[in-house]
């Protein structure tokens, strides 16, 4: 089954064809980063303006480099939930446009759940059930994936997302659009225990989190600093906010994989490409006899390829969207719909 999938959810515009959920035939990638760089963060008319801009030349270099004609198409994958409301629109409008055209079902995608399915290209042996940790820039969340389309979300963020936590700090020091990756840079010369970060417990709730507290803590840290004229060491404070941020995660993931049976734990989402987090993954899993599954870098972020490959699962348990499909802004996985 050939797939044409699209995620139009923030400020990259992807689009993909994937044959039979994991073999990804082509994966074509537009990024806004560098125009929203210039306002240091996400600027939503823009981000939707630029998809309307790509989104077709994009679609047409898709199928060109899968080798196929739009007629070899037997389904549109779209995510239509969770992002930015504009953006979100765009890829849904031109899906449901395609797929009426072509006389081929339309299928909702639940982004979070195409980031947990990029794990299924990158592991072709990889199935449910598992323990997830979702981290991405506007997402926090630990799932128990019993299916493929069967997740339930038992953590999550109760404020920020760790993306969100990065960005932040990066925007105040300077260090641009996105911060993660630029942190990530950073930090390797650090002294990841010189800032001593707060890493919050939700009493009663084991596997919630928090992260605005950790980023308003980071941002008063660099603002007093600036007040006294003192100098900081912005490597160390991005090892410091690093090591944090994996304590947060990586404890929370063992012991509720523990709770819940399972021995396998996969991480998803852009933080997922964070390089202390991945190293503290692979350190803990192997100390607890935990298999663990981590994307390549380029599986991390948005993707299209990811959507495709959700949508594959998702029409197998049936689900397909008719032409009223509308987008949403926030939609927790637990709500996302079998039929549309
Ligand atoms: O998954 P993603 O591409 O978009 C969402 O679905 O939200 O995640 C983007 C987030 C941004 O906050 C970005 O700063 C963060 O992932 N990120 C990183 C790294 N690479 C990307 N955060 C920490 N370290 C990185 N190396």
């Amino acid at each position: 089954m050939i797939i044409f999938a699209l995620d139009s959810s923030c400020d990259e515009t992807a689009v993909a064809v994937v044959r039979n959920g994991r073999e990804v035939l082509s994966s074509e990638l537009y990024s806004q980063a560098d125009i929203h760089a210039l306002y240091g963060g996400v600027v939503p008319e823009i981000a939707s303006r630029n998809h309307v801009a790509r989104i077709v030349r994009l679609s047409d270099l898709a199928l060109k480099n899968a080798g196929l004609t739009k007629h070899d198409i037997d389904a549109v994958a779209v995510t239509y939930t969770p992002g930015l409301i504009g953006a979100l629109l765009v890829g849904v409008n031109f899906a449901k446009g395609l797929s009426l055209s072509l006389d081929v079902p339309l299928i909702p995608v639940h982004h979070i759940k195409g980031h947990i399915a990029a794990n299924y290209i990158a592991y072709p042996d990889l199935k449910p059930p598992f323990l997830c940790v979702v981290v991405s820039g506007g997402n926090s969340l630990i799932a128990d994936v019993r299916g493929y389309t069967d997740i339930c979300v038992v953590g999550r963020s109760r404020d920020d997302a760790a993306g969100e936590c990065f960005d932040k700090v990066a925007r105040v020091l300077g260090l641009g659009y996105p911060g993660g990756p630029a942190l990530d840079n950073a930090s390797r010369s650090g002294n990841d225990s010189l800032y001593n970060l707060p890493c919050p417990v939700i009493a009663g709730s084991p596997y919630d989190m928090s992260f605005s507290g950790l980023k308003t803590s980071v941002i008063n840290l660099i603002h007093n600093a600036n007040q006294k004229n003192e100098t900081l060491d912005i490597a160390s404070m991005a090892a410091s906010l690093a090591r944090t941020v994996s304590e947060i995660l990586v404890p929370r993931a063992i012991v509720a994989a523990s709770e819940f049976g399972y021995d396998k734990i996969v991480v998803a989402g852009g933080v997922a490409a964070n390089s202390r987090i991945r190293a503290d993954f692979v350190k803990a899993a192997s100390d607890n006899d935990m298999e663990l599954f981590i994307p390549p870098l380029y599986l991390c972020g948005d993707n299209a390829a990811m959507i495709g490959c959700q949508g594959f699962y998702e029409y197998a348990a049936g689900k397909k969207a008719s032409v009223t499909l509308d987008a949403k802004a926030t939609t927790d996985i637990e709500n996302d719909l079998t039929v549309i």
